[in-house]
């Protein structure tokens, strides 16, 4: 014996703690000290590996149930029949039908093909965009020979000269008025008439003229001018006298303040250059459209910014129409890209509960809609 006192049952008294504030609990007498047990976590060499293996099953367990959870809400989300499904992450889009602007209710489709986009009043043809000039658009050419105001009211450079059938009635309305406003104009004298400098052009005429060019900036690049298109003219003065000059300042004054009037805008301003590539041409003058030419000259847009205009703030799928208001009509004006596929479906009002539609292609990806109401 080491004089260390044992309990009957061998085990070791624990020592007695204080309590706190009072004196030391005492044990009652004949009971058998309370044993405390102490759990020391020592594990072995193997009860460590068991642990690791343990850690490892579980680690693997949460693993594949998180996998099963994706999985399973994965396949509801891509599954084709729902009705909920969004555009996700990896760029698929939605299967839900477009929203449809509550502007367009009731319009129904018309079906284009994307070929159309080089066709229309609007198209834009710089030196961004060239212009395909195809057999079809050449069969749409008239000679102005053989027009009616002919030698009275206007003559031509070049006997042969064509523009596009579709603005001869225009054209020739604005050269009649302008002859006739003449006697009221100061500079100008009894027995001027129009001359028509340029038409429509060929790609082997451009290409000549550009050749030749004086000075640069005024030529466009050959398959990349607007007289591709038998929609531009140059008009000049052929006096009296048999001479051609550039409109006097009264003239021009006029032919600015009256050409949006019959469909057509002065095409290039040297202040937007930038945009159009071609300096100051106070003689070109490019049909667009009577709704289009009036709003352009209203706002001071060249046709680059028209279009963007509308492209960007007037896109069918989602803004409102431009709507104009003019001394002869109400317009409303909206622009729709063309699809991916070889047609594209143009959403217009029902052709009998408007006064005319018309579709033009930008050429540039694009269709612009005119409703007249
Ligand atoms: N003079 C115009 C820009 C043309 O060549 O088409
Ligand atoms: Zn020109």
């Amino acid at each position: 014996m080491n004089g260390r006192q044992t309990n009957p049952q061998n085990n070791r008294v624990p020592a007695q703690r204080p309590q706190s504030g009072g004196t030391p609990a005492k044990r009652p007498q004949g009971t058998p000290p309370r044993r405390r047990r102490r759990f020391r976590f020592k594990p072995n060499k193997e009860g460590m590996q068991a642990l690791l293996i343990l850690v490892l099953l579980a680690a693997l367990i949460i693993t594949v149930l998180v996998l099963t959870i994706k999985g399973i809400i994965n396949a509801v989300t891509s599954d084709p029949e729902s009705t909920t499904t969004a555009a996700t992450t990896t760029g698929e889009t939605s299967t839900e039908p477009p929203v449809v602007a509550a502007w367009r209710d009731g319009y129904v489709n018309e079906i284009r093909p994307n070929t159309d986009v080089a066709v229309g009043d609007l198209i834009l043809v710089n030196f961004e965009h060239s212009y395909p000039l195809t057999d079809a658009i050449k069969s749409k050419l008239t000679s102005l020979s053989a027009d009616k105001a002919y030698g009275e009211y206007f003559v031509l450079r070049e006997f042969e000269m064509k523009i596009r059938g579709e603005i001869i009635t225009e054209l020739r309305q604005m050269i009649t008025d302008l002859v006739t406003a003449q006697s009221t104009l100061g500079t100008s004298k009894d027995g001027d008439r129009v001359i028509i400098v340029s038409g429509h052009r060929t790609t082997d005429y451009q290409q000549n003229l550009y050749d030749n060019q004086v000075t640069e900036n005024y030529v466009a690049i050959p398959g990349h001018s607007e007289h591709h298109t038998g929609l531009a003219v140059d008009l000049k003065v052929y006096t009296s006298k048999q001479k051609t000059v550039e409109f006097r300042e009264d003239e021009q004054a006029w032919m600015e303040a009256n050409c949006a009037n019959y469909g057509f805008v002065v095409r290039y301003d040297g202040a937007k250059f930038e945009l159009t590539g071609i300096l100051d041409e106070t003689w070109h003058f490019r049909y667009v459209g009577k709704p289009h030419a009036q709003y352009m000259t209203d706002n001071n847009l060249c046709l680059e910014e028209y279009l963007t205009m509308l492209r960007t703030h007037h896109n069918v799928d989602s803004e409102a129409p431009l709507t104009y208001t003019t001394a002869d009509a109400t317009y409303e004006i909206y622009y729709v890209p063309a699809s991916v596929s070889e047609t594209t479906d143009i959403p217009v009002p029902k052709a009998d509960s408007v006064t005319a539609i018309d579709i033009s292609g930008d050429n540039m990806g694009g269709f612009i809609v005119t409703v007249t109401k």
